[in-house]
């Protein structure tokens, strides 16, 4: 059962040779009693043919009545294809094999879809191709991913163990932690009523680790977070998680810069220009309205704030009077907008807790809109210089407190680059990676409903050592050590310097976080604890290894670069999992399920 070649291996100059191929039956038709069967595995696909002239005839009629996606081996002698019939979109177009053996290791029944139909992504529905997953990664793009995904991991690892990087696993039964995502939970039948849990990253071992000793360590490191999926989020996910000790900001900087460098020539053989830009916190919200930004086009929102401080449109000059600002995007080519996509636009812009959407449409060289006769000559001048107010542009504005208008118009400026897109007004090069590290985070964020402050990234984040006096009574001025990396807007990685301090430690939980002393002792005591017998400065960053497989592939869903994903719903729809266990099993877990169960729809 030995195959000679793979599919996508033989040439012209192979023409005249007896070999064999193992793989799949891509595709089978019938001309005229001549089958031709195309065989393919993971590097590609070959054309074989019966020909009851050259073929035993018993062999032409089983190959006649193979489905597609049956297993078989095929041996035969290799020729050139008759003139006229050549396939220029295959590499092994130029020839074909005569059948000599045909040996059906597998009949494929009939399919729930059809595997060789290039469209098939965009034809079947996902719900279809993740039941029948194994026929899903059949399909050369599903290959090319995993196969880039292995290439990776690989290439990270080289890289890694080149730095002087320790590969270490860490446990995947943890306990429960606050101050976090929701965890998933298992039972512990050795002691009723304690649970491990799930870690959501190798956050504490890491840096247990750095006391430890070890210096600096990696992992391909599989994560749990039970929260609310999208397409970049999966309740499993991978992240290459790194951390190293006696290290400042920049030398985070320059070791992914160098790890993304590589990935990218080795998956992509694109030159990443570095060092990658910087931009604070602030900065990316004041001209992106959002944390991770795409700076791959323009859009930038301008702030209007001194311009409109008297305006006689109250709704401008009541929300600055109220502490708030004024914020405004050009969206350059949209004054065709209807006055329906407007709507939508006022719509989602309030589903985020705008009050409006102000906006004015210039066309016939007319400024449209309701409110521009509340402006006055100088707001309007201001206008035109700020916003480089042109014929075709659609304006929009936002007037809240300034964290709210700048997300309100980010959100609204990626709505519109995507309207853009779709038009064809704005075109994105596939090739181009605009890699970012936003900085300066505040290190703490405030819940208003729960009346507390939480971390921005998590509590064991060092706040800027200048910072560090103003945490009891300034709190909303600490910055973190804290920075993301971003690419094309999307969060890939996010790290900081870690605390490792006990008391600074102690007071983020206790006086900042509000956790009681008693709750930080379960919690947290051994870390504080080893904190006392050496602890090292260190730091560390995780990258999301899915998504930056989603980004080098070209896909907008996780979901495409993971081989065995999980669905909206957290399900996973081959194994039907997660499953109701027996009653003896949940016996010997002393667990009760008090609620009926609803059937998932
Ligand atoms: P953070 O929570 O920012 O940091 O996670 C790091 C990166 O992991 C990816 N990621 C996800 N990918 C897929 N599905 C998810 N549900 C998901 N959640 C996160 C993102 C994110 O940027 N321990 C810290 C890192 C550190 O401080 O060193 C951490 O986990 O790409
Ligand atoms: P109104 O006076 O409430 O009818 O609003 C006049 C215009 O301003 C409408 O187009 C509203 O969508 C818009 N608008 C109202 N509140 C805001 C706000 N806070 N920010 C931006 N636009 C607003």
């Amino acid at each position: 059962m030995k195959r000679t070649h793979h599919c996508n291996e033989l040439r012209l100059e192979h023409a005249g040779q007896t070999v064999t191929l193992t793989g799949w039956v891509h595709s089978r038709r019938d001309l005229g009693g001549v089958i031709f069967l195309d065989i393919r595995d993971r590097e590609g696909r070959t054309q074989t043919v019966f020909d009851p002239t050259m073929t035993a005839p018993a062999l032409c009629d089983l190959a006649s009545g193979l489905h597609s996606e049956s297993v078989v081996e095929v041996t035969g002698q290799v020729r050139q294809r008759p003139a006229g019939t050549e396939n220029t979109k295959i590499p092994t177009g130029k020839v074909e094999i005569v059948a000599g053996t045909l040996v059906v290791h597998n009949r494929a029944d009939v399919l729930p879809f059809q595997v060789d139909d290039p469209d098939v992504a965009a034809k079947v529905n996902e719900e279809l191709r993740l039941k029948y997953r194994y026929l899903d990664l059949r399909r050369p793009e599903m290959i090319h991913n995993l196969r880039l995904r292995s290439k990776v991991a690989t290439a990270t690892r080289v890289f890694m163990e080149e730095q002087g990087f320790l590969e270490i696993e860490t446990p995947t039964l943890f306990k429960s932690t606050p101050e976090g995502a929701r965890e998933f939970i298992v039972p512990n039948r050795r002691d009723p009523g304690t649970f491990y849990a799930l870690p959501q990253s190798p956050q504490q071992f890491k840096q247990i680790l750095m006391v430890g000793g070890v210096e600096r360590y990696f992992q391909l490191a599989r994560c749990y977070r039970d929260e609310d999926l999208r397409a970049d989020r999966q309740p499993e996910f991978t992240q290459v998680d790194i951390e190293m000790s006696f290290i400042d900001r920049e030398d985070i900087y320059s070791l992914i810069e160098g790890l993304l460098k590589r990935v990218w020539k080795a998956a992509l053989d694109v030159d990443v220009p570095t060092p990658f830009r910087r931009v604070s916190f602030e900065e990316a919200l004041n001209t992106y309205g959002i944390d991770k930004p795409d700076t791959r086009f323009g859009l930038e929102l301008v702030d209007l704030t001194d311009d409109f401080k008297s305006s006689t449109f109250k709704v401008f000059s009541g929300a600055i009077a109220a502490g708030g600002v004024v914020k405004a995007l050009n969206a350059k080519g949209l004054a065709c907008a209807t006055q329906g996509q407007i709507e939508t636009m006022t719509d989602y812009a309030k589903s985020f807790g705008a009050k409006g959407l102000a906006f004015i449409k210039v066309e016939g060289g007319e400024w449209k809109s309701p409110i521009v006769k509340f402006f006055s000559e100088a707001e309007k001048a201001a206008l035109q210089s700020k916003l480089a107010i042109e014929e075709g542009d659609l304006i929009l504005f936002a007037a809240d407190q300034w964290l709210n208008a700048c997300e309100i118009l980010g959100k609204i400026r990626l709505y519109c680059a995507e309207v853009l897109q779709k038009d064809g007004k704005l075109k994105l090069d596939p090739k181009r990676f605009d890699f970012l590290w936003v900085i300066e985070f505040p290190l703490l964020a405030f819940d208003k409903e729960q009346n507390r402050w939480y971390s921005s990234h998590h509590p064991f984040t060092a706040p800027v050592a200048e910072d560090i006096p103003l945490l009891k009574n300034e709190p909303r001025k600490v910055r973190g050590q804290h920075y993301d990396i971003v690419v094309n807007g999307v969060e890939l990685g996010g790290g900081s310097i870690r605390i490792h301090q006990p008391d600074v430690q102690k007071t983020i939980f206790e006086d900042i976080l509000q956790i009681s002393p008693e709750e930080t002792r379960l919690r947290f005591g051994y870390m504080l604890e080893a904190f006392k017998y050496g602890a090292p400065p260190h730091g560390g960053i995780a990258l999301g290894f899915d998504r930056l497989i989603a980004i080098l592939c070209g896909t907008p869903s996780i979901r495409d670069v993971i081989a065995f994903p999980k669905t909206a719903k957290g399900t996973c729809l081959m194994t039907d999992s997660p499953a109701p266990v027996t009653p003896r099993q949940l016996q010997d877990l002393y667990l009760e399920v008090k609620a009926a169960r609803t059937e998932p729809a």
